[in-house]
Parts: C-alpha cells; structure tokens; sequence
C-alpha cells in the first residue's frame, strides 16, 4: 500500500481507505514530508477539516488551494490576478458576488428541465451501441454540455476545454513534458477569444455578464476574466464527471445497492446520489495556509505552514458516520463535506446535483442492466479522484 499523499500511485484505485484510517487514528493532525516543498499538515478528521474549511481568519486559500506553491513563471504571467478559489473574505465575497445570482438553488432548479433533455440526448448517443466509455461518452459529456450553454460557446468547444481541464488535474510526472503548460496556455487563449467575441457580440450568457459585471466599482481585467472561466470549467468539469463514473464503479461492487436504487429510482434518487457524493468525494483535497501561530487539538501550526484537508478521509470518519466505508444509499443522517464548506463551499453544488439526478435517472431507466466489462483505469492524480476511462455494456434500446 502506497502511503505518499503525494503520489498518485495511491489513489489510482479510488481513495485509499486503510490509509485514511491509519491517518484518521493518530493524533492530531499528521505531518507529511513533500518531494519539492516543505511538507504540510494532513487533516483527515471529519471535525478537524470541517473546523478548518470554517475558519478563514486563521487558515488563508492564498496563495493557492493546491499543495505545490505557483510557480514563479505563472504568477508573474497573472500579475495582481487571482482565482476566486485562492481568495480570502473581504476580497472573496465581492467576486463571489458577480456569480452567485446564477448558481442559487431556484436558478439551478429553472435548468433542471433543459438537464434532463440534455441526458435523454446524451443516452441516445450510446443507446443502440450496447456498448460505451461510460467517462468519456456519457458522465463526461453532461458537464461539457452544461459549461458550454453557461459560457455560451459551441458543444465542441466545451468538449474540448473539458479535455484540457483533465490534462490540468493530472499530476505533471504523468504527463508528456510541456504537456500541462500547454494545456494552460491553450485554455487562456481560448478565454481570449471568448472575451473578443462576448465583447463584439454581447449575448445572454455568464461570459457577457461577467464582462459587463463591476467588482468595487470597476470592470474585470481580461486576467481576472479568464481565471473566472478557468475556474468555472475547471470546478465544474471533471468534479461532476467523476461523480457520476465513480458512482456508477461504487454501485457496481455493491449489487445489493445498485438492485435497491434500480427498483425505485425516482423514490430513491435524492438519498443515493448524496450517498455517491460522500462516498466517492471528487475533490481529493484543498489546501489552506496557516495565517497565524495556531493550535489544533494538540497540533501546533506555525504561520505559514500549509494544511491540507482530505474530503475523502473527513466523510469516511466513523465517528461522524455510522458504518462509513460501507455504500449505504439509504442513509438519511449525511452532512457529507463532498462540496466543501464556509465561505468557498461549492458554488456549483446545487447545478451539481441537478446534473447527476439527471444523468442517473436516465441511464438507470433506460439501461438497467448497465454493467462494466473491465476494472476502470483510474485518474492519475492525486487533488482529483475518479475513473479515466470505464467500459461498460448494456442491452441496446431505441433513441427516444
Ligand atoms: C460533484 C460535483 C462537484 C463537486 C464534488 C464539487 C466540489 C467542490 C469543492 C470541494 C469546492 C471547494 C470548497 C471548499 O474549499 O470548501 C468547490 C468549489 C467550487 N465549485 Fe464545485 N464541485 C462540483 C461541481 C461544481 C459545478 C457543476 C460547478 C459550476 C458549474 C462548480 C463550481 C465551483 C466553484 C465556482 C467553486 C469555488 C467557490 C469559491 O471559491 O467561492 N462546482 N467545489
């Protein structure tokens, strides 16, 4: 068993329980060495990372949520720009503020009957095949959909920069050399464009608005524009993507499970997918950064230092949830921290869970016998959990 929270050997097969336990069981939080950094502290506690997550005045998302630190070479690209994610209150709230109005609950649920369509059209694109990627051709394909209608730019365009966001997430030894930073360069340049066009040609989409949008009494840099769109088809992509694959893995090894959700999925939908959520938690992790000399149980934190608060390891914490490695979709008492919490809780966690009703609902029913023909391959990533590929077969029905 791989025990380097840094390398992605340890969670290819999904997050690693008996590790997470053996975390869990010592005390206070656990120092981890890193390979180029100074280390950080790995909080894996239910009630340590949902204390921390709360606490921005002690525990800072700048300079960045990601374990490594930018590097030089990017910050000096971005200037005084930043992500929303790698904000802290007051200077959060305002850029918060610019998008919140379209991610509230009734402006998910005015979406809800144009989601569905768009499964229906998604399962119809694999129906009579009998046979898919279920990553690729079906839970990927919703939030490349959905990203795409939001920015207002081509279904092909989202695919594409759906692509690019999993080059992103992969850890850099995984991938062809340059490959990550051309997939950063690639992206910017396509927010480039979309900041040309939605200037020339202003529609009704979040691109315009937010172009149009004043945070303290002034219009967004083209920077600060383009981390926004990263940030929206980076959050939104292969968050809900793996949900609903590594939901669908979870599901598949536990057929008692899977029989129960299938024999009422309408009735039993809303349980299950929070269960998926904590169960299969998308985010591996966040990072904050210590602003002050500070205390944690018995832990003691200098300023400065990083923590890193495992989503995974916090919604497998026994003593939060009764029974937590077992799939239970019937579980009523679950305040999963899957999206997060305090002040950057998931701003997309009410379009997110629209997106998975939808797409279980429609493969549930209309492919009912769903099932894999192979082990998945699995993410090589370790901020990121979830299948890259899965191959599955069902018996092939008629678009409808
Ligand atoms: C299953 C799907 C998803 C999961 C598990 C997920 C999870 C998360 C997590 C863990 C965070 C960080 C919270 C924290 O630091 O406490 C986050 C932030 C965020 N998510 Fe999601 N997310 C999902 C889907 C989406 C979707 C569909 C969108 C939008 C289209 C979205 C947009 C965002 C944004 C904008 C933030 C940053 C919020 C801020 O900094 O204030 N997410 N998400």
């Amino acid at each position: 068993m791989s025990t380097d929270l840094c390398s992605p050997a340890t969670f290819s097969a999904g997050h690693p329980a008996a590790l997470y336990r053996a975390l869990r069981d010592q005390p206070g939080l656990v120092w981890h060495a890193e390979p180029n950094g100074p280390g950080f502290w790995a909080a894996t506690r239910y009630a340590d990372v949902h204390l921390i997550d709360h606490d921005h005045q002690r525990f800072s998302s700048e300079p960045t949520i990601m374990i490594e630190d930018p590097l030089p070479g990017m910050e000096a690209a971005m200037g005084d720009a930043k992500m929303m994610l790698m904000m802290d209150p007051p200077q959060h709230t305002g850029f918060r503020k610019l998008i919140r109005a379209e991610f509230t609950r009734p402006a998910a649920d005015a979406k809800g009957g144009r989601l569905n369509e768009l499964a229906r059209q998604i399962v119809n694109n694999v129906i009579e095949r009998g046979e898919c990627d279920f990553v690729a051709d079906v839970a990927g394909e919703m939030p490349s959909y959905v990203i795409a209608e939001l920015m207002g730019i081509p279904l092909d365009d989202g695919r594409e920069l759906y692509k690019l966001t999993e080059i992103l997430h992969s850890a850099p030894e995984t991938l062809p050399p340059g490959a990550g930073d051309a997939a950063a360069m690639k992206m910017f340049e396509y927010a480039a464009g979309v900041i040309a066009e939605k200037r020339a040609r202003p529609a009704d989409d979040l691109a315009t608005r937010l172009l149009q949008a004043e945070v303290d009494g002034r219009r967004l840099t083209d920077q600060e524009f383009l981390l926004f769109f990263l940030l929206l088809v980076d959050a939104g992509g292969d968050t809900t993507r793996n949900l609903l694959s590594g939901g669908l893995w979870a599901l598949h090894n536990q057929p008692d499970q899977f029989a129960w959700l299938k024999a009422d999925v309408p009735g039993r939908l809303a349980s299950a997918r929070e269960e998926l959520l904590r169960f299969v938690s998308p985010v591996i992790y966040m990072r904050r950064t210590a602003r002050m000399d500070t205390q944690i149980g018995d832990t003691a934190i200098a300023q400065g230092q990083k923590v890193v608060m495992y989503f995974g390891a916090a919604n497998r914490d026994p003593s939060h949830f009764a029974n937590p490695e077992r799939l239970d979709l019937s579980r009523t008492a679950n305040s999963h921290i899957a999206f997060g919490g305090g002040a950057h809780v998931c701003l997309g966690q009410h379009l997110a869970r629209l997106e998975i009703d939808a797409v279980l609902n429609e493969v549930l029913t209309r492919m009912p016998d769903i099932e894999l023909t192979a082990e998945p391959e699995w993410l090589a990533s370790t901020f990121i959990s979830g299948p890259k590929s899965m191959n599955v077969r069902f018996r092939p029905g008629p678009r409808l």
